[in-house]
């Protein structure tokens, strides 16, 4: 008979701190009383006939033993999804969607349950923050208004919901409906009498993702775990979730703007730097297949202090509107209020503008804001900086010109990835006046020719 030994580990319910003893006070973070009991119902036991962990036995295989099968994925309808995914999502699969509460995950989470539904694939959507009541009349306003797809809820065979927070019922529900999907809304939410703590606590969080993973492998039905993260930083669940998943999404966007992003930040069974992008409408996500539209409006007038740039999201390369606003300070210690880049970016680029332009940055407060609530970290935009702040210093409207460079501390242009896309893209858009390294070699030589002009 194989022996099963139950033991025990404390863990530091704030870093996630695992020691086989108890200490009053955490040695990884300091915190005090914060590491719990939790008890691992089976560790791997010795025997004669080599390791075994419950009922199966370790046993290395060579590569020529092993048989692969083309990984199948489940293709949505939503394109900017199967995108970040790599091409779909992947059977067996399990995928964190993690963001800010309120950012959007229920919606686009509950329009991609309802798209497979209306393909006729069975999804399991388990609820432990809402009514299964409030989830349905999410579903109907979100389905009403979209007149491209097929039919009303003719999905409601398929579409099963259930408002649900035990982690051991969750897993039964799974293996007994056996569907095509499940997502489990929150991580956060639920619980399990086989671990101590309250939901959300790192032993819950991980108990719960262990339990899901497990399943989503044993089944091969891809599992999606929705996980909430505050601005602060990632709290304690995620943060523990992301080695164990396979394919970790985070969804990004600011409270009062509408542009969502979704990123792919690891994934086994694709690329890591592809985007999609979503607007929050009164009727749900959609999907924003051309991003002009929504970073430059049609008709922006030639107000000095907005400049074009080409960034490079992924594999996609689209233009953004920088805007700056300078005005001479009253303050001993000019202002920098900078939104969706880096502030220390911004310093940098004031001191090289100082010191290689002339400019006199250094007694003026400087405003710069990415149009749209878009966040840049992309040193492509460098050069679209500096120049939107000569634009709104010196009153030259440059509406017209996109800058694709990132600056150097000595004011040289420097090349950055993927130029050509976005060269190509600013003309695609009718931009004739494209500034790269190839065209000018340094921050100078742009503001000379500007002043010449
Ligand atoms: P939700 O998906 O519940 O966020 P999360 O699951 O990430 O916490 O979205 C909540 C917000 O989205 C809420 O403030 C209302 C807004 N919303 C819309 O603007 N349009 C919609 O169609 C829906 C369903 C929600
Ligand atoms: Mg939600």
């Amino acid at each position: 008979m194989k022996k099963i030994k139950s033991t025990t580990s404390f863990v530091c319910q704030e870093c996630g701190y695992d020691t086989p003893s108890w200490f009053g006070k955490c040695p990884e973070c300091g915190t005090w009383n914060s590491l719990k009991e939790i008890r691992n119902v089976s560790a791997p036991v010795e025997t004669s006939n080599g390791i075994t962990l419950g009922s199966s036995t370790v046993k290395a295989q060579t590569l020529k033993e092993i048989v692969y099968s083309k990984t199948l994925r489940i293709q949505t309808e939503y394109e900017e999804l199967n995108t970040v995914l790599g091409g779909g999502i992947v059977q067996g699969g399990a995928l964190l969607m993690a963001g800010d509460p309120g950012v959007g995950k229920s919606t686009l989470l509950l329009q991609l349950c309802l798209s497979l539904a209306r393909e006729g694939k069975k999804v399991l959507y388990v609820s432990g923050e809402e009514s299964v009541e409030q989830i349905k009349m999410r579903a109907l306003r979100i389905d009403a208004k979209q007149p491209q797809k097929k039919g009303p809820i003719a999905t409601q065979e398929n579409l099963l919901l259930i408002s649900l927070t035990n982690t051991d019922l969750i897993v039964k529900q799974i293996e007994e409906i056996k569907p095509e999907l499940v997502i489990i809304d929150s991580i956060q939410t639920i619980e399990s009498q086989n671990v101590s703590g309250l939901s959300g606590s790192v032993g819950q969080v991980r108990y719960g993702a262990l339990q899901f993973v497990r399943i989503a492998k044993q089944t091969n039905i891809p599992v999606v775990i929705v996980g909430h993260v505050t601005k602060e930083g990632m709290v304690a669940g995620p943060m523990v979730l992301s080695h164990m998943v396979d394919t970790v999404l985070f969804l990004e966007g600011e409270k009062f703007a509408k542009t969502r992003i979704l990123r792919s930040l690891k994934n086994r069974f694709g690329p890591v730097d592809e985007v999609g992008i979503f607007l929050m409408e009164e009727d749900g996500m959609q999907e924003v297949t051309n991003p002009e539209q929504l970073f430059l409006s049609n008709d922006r007038a030639d107000v000095p202090g907005s400049v074009l740039v080409s960034t490079l999201e992924g594999s996609r390369a689209f233009l953004v509107e920088l805007q700056a606003l300078v005005i001479s300070s009253k303050l001993p210690m000019p202002r920098r209020v900078v939104s969706g880049i880096d502030p220390r970016r911004v310093e940098l680029l004031l001191a090289v503008l100082q010191k290689h332009c002339q400019l006199p940055v250094e007694t003026m407060d400087v405003f710069v804001n990415v149009a749209g609530g878009l966040k840049l970290a992309d040193p492509g935009i460098d050069l679209g900086i500096c120049l939107a702040v000569y634009s709104s210093l010196r009153n030259v409207p440059m509406s017209k010109t996109v800058g694709i460079a990132e600056v150097g501390l000595l004011g040289e242009l420097r090349n950055v990835p993927g130029i050509e896309k976005r060269v190509k893209e600013a003309q695609k858009l009718g931009f004739k006046n494209v500034i790269t390294p190839k065209t000018q070699r340094s921050l100078r030589d742009v503001i000379g020719a500007f002043k010449k002009s």
